[in-house]
């Protein structure tokens, strides 16, 4: 892992893909607990496009019955929140009477999940969890209860591992912070 500059702007290694890893096990574990013996087949909710390989991780590690579907929302440009939660991409399929976890990437002011959990509200989610990869506490300033959490980080902008400063960096299996 070294240093990469995305656009304008340089990056430096923060979390290592095996952390990833180990908070992932210790994540999904708490899933399946949940789960595992019960008759209810959640549906995933993947976050497009910052979820994406979140998603995958997570579902190789469930030892039930689920399916999956996509949405995707937008309110970031650059480094910084809009505020302004757009649905770019509605749910791929009915999530009607079903049981969702919400799978995103990352939460910092909460403003997307508000706006999926007011979504998933009004096309009838039965029940709405919610799992995030990566949690800004000092930042979240919400209501709603987030299920499972794999890490928290501080008030900093992260990219790699599906995030992504202006659609790039995505595809770096390690996280990288913003360079002072
Ligand atoms: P929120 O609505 O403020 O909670 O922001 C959530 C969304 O903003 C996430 O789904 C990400 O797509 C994006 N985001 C928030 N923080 C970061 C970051 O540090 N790096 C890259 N994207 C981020
Ligand atoms: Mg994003």
């Amino acid at each position: 892992m070294e240093r990469i500059t995305l656009h304008d702007k340089s990056f430096v290694p923060y979390i290592p893909y095996e952390k990833i890893m180990s908070s992932i096990d210790a994540v999904a574990d708490k899933i399946n607990a949940d789960f595992k013996d019960t008759d209810e087949i959640p549906v995933l909710l993947c976050v497009l496009n910052g979820s994406i390989m979140f998603t995958s991780e997570i579902m190789k590690r469930l030892e039930f019955d689920c399916e999956l579907v996509s949405t995707r929302l937008s309110s970031y440009t650059g480094t910084s929140s809009s505020g302004n939660v757009k649905q770019a991409l509605g749910l791929t399929a009915d999530i009607s009477g079903k049981t969702v976890i919400v799978i995103e990437d990352i939460v910092d002011t909460g403003n997307t999940i508000v706006e999926l959990d007011h979504i998933l509200k009004e096309k009838g989610a039965k029940d709405i969890r919610m799992c995030t990869m990566l949690l800004k506490p000092d930042v979240y300033d919400k209501d709603i209860r987030l299920d499972y959490v794999a890490m928290e980080i501080d008030n900093s902008f992260i990219v790699g591992f599906g995030l992504d400063y202006n659609q790039l960096g995505r595809n770096y299996k390690d996280i990288y912070i913003l360079e002072k």
